[in-house]
């Protein structure tokens, strides 16, 4: 298999890390290379759930190395938990997982301040976070202050740095967003003392390890989270999370040259979700969207909130392949679709009065957007058995076809019409 990223096409939970899982197999090295823990990333093999937030979605493949990169904001407990997890679970880490030493650190008062900034803001505002601390996280990054991985080999360094940071973090909790802040210092360093202790060995110089395992022709596959609409610079700003979630992003994330990704495989759900608030042309909020939501599943991972649900927009998912050079389509949750008479496709937006085709970058104008509408029939048969492509009945395959049709007839690696690993077709191969 050539290396590959995968990325979302919409506002994240498209069923990403199914088609990592799938991909897997034919990989060695899985990169998670932006976001942190406010990502739920689930896979299902033979009916046992598996939700990841940071480790990589390739780890319950065995023999595979799995790499937390430099661009990923990590909450060293969550990790930790989710090794925890994984070991009970009879999958060990061991030598399998690393973490690099560049990647910054998401600690308690990144939390804090990520609530409070939240409940400072009036109700059109909230932007609905995870509440995992990325933004503040993001910040720190940003502003040269933040504590990365790396910093917790030398215990004095992290205790200085972390007393400077945690007391500009209460200022900034009690003074600007008027919350009380509850942490302890002393029990938080305490807690990182020993976290310390069980990270130590997974902290490497993971770029040079994924420049030498390019070399000796290992394949790479590297884990998108978020969606190309949460993008910090392309998405619904503010409406986003604090990173570049588009394809670009894998090379700084995990410490690489573009030319060492040969394919993008942009994933699809084929209708549409978003979670938490911001623009959404369209959302469905009648019966059609509520079945969506149950039959979908359409809950968040992280936070169990429900996701809002609406039909498929081409007009999204067109500037998402512009913006990521998506060179594969991988279309998920056909099944969900099944038994509705009629599916509705967006074609276009009228904006202010005038029908276009192209995505607006102005937030803006995308919540005056209408979405212009085709209706197609839909099926009135159970698909999730399908294993084939030619097994799906026509209609299903017209909607596929016409979805690829307004998606620059970008060949389909694969549809998915099951949340488990055998519910897969394989379309267009590399
Ligand atoms: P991610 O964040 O993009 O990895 O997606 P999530 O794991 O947050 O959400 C996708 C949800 O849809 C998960 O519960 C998956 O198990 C499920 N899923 C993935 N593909 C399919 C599919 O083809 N059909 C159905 N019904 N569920 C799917
Ligand atoms: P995966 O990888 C869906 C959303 C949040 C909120 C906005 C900012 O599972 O697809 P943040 O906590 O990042 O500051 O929140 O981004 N969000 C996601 N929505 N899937 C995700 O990840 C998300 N990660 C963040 O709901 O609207
Ligand atoms: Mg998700």
């Amino acid at each position: 298999m050539p290396n590959a990223v995968i990325v979302g096409t919409q506002w994240g939970d498209e069923g990403k890390a199914k088609v990592i899982d799938y991909l897997t197999d034919k990989s060695d090295l899985i990169i998670r290379f932006q976001g942190g823990s406010n990502a739920g990333h689930t896979v299902i093999v033979s009916g046992r759930k598996f939700v990841f937030h940071l480790v990589p979605s390739g780890i319950i493949s065995e023999g595979k190395i799995c790499i937390v990169g430099n661009g990923v904001v990590v909450d060293a407990k969550q990790l930790l938990h989710e090794i925890d997890e994984l070991r009970k679970s009879g999958i060990s880490v061991d030598n399998r997982l690393m973490l690099s030493d560049l990647a910054h650190l998401v600690l308690p008062y990144h939390k804090a301040l990520d609530s409070a900034s939240e409940s400072a803001k009036s109700d059109g505002k909230k932007i609905g976070t995870t509440g995992r601390g990325i933004g503040p996280a993001y910040a720190d990054k940003v502003s040269r202050s933040g504590i990365r991985a790396g910093d917790l080999l030398d215990w004095d360094l992290f205790c200085a740095k972390f007393k400077v940071n945690f007391a500009a973090a209460k200022r900034h909790v009690e003074l600007i967003c008027g919350s009380q802040f509850e942490l302890d210092e002393n029990s938080i360093l305490e807690e990182y003392r020993s976290i310390r202790e069980r990270l130590q060995p997974l902290i490497k110089d993971t770029c040079h390890y994924i420049f030498e395992a390019n070399r000796q022709g290992k394949k790479l596959l590297f884990e998108g989270a978020q969606g190309t609409f949460l993008d910090v610079d392309h998405g619904t700003y503010p409406f986003v999370t604090s990173s570049n979630t588009v394809a670009g992003c894998a090379c700084t994330g995990a410490g690489t040259g573009p030319l060492t990704i040969d394919h993008c495989v942009g994933i699809v759900k084929t209708y549409t979700t978003r979670v938490g608030n911001g623009p959404f042309p369209t959302e469905l909020n009648d019966a059609t969207g509520e079945l969506l939501r149950k039959v979908g599943n359409e809950f968040g991972s992280t936070t169990g909130r429900p996701r809002r649900c609406g039909w498929f927009d081409s007009v999204m998912v067109r500037k998402a392949i512009q913006l990521n050079g998506i060179t594969r389509l991988a279309l998920t949750k056909l099944d969900v679709l099944n038994g509705i008479d009629e599916i509705k496709i967006c074609t276009h937006y009228e904006i202010d009065g005038e029908l276009t085709e192209q995505y607006p970058s102005s937030s803006q104008k995308l919540e005056r957007a209408v979405p212009v509408y085709e209706t197609l029939p839909g099926w009135n048969c159970d698909i999730s058995g399908c294993r084939e492509f030619s097994q799906l009945p026509k209609e299903a395959l017209n909607y596929v076809r016409r979805l690829r049709e307004l998606c620059y007839n970008v060949p389909a690696l694969i549809v998915s019409v099951g949340p488990d690993r055998e519910q897969t077709m394989e379309v267009e191969p590399f």
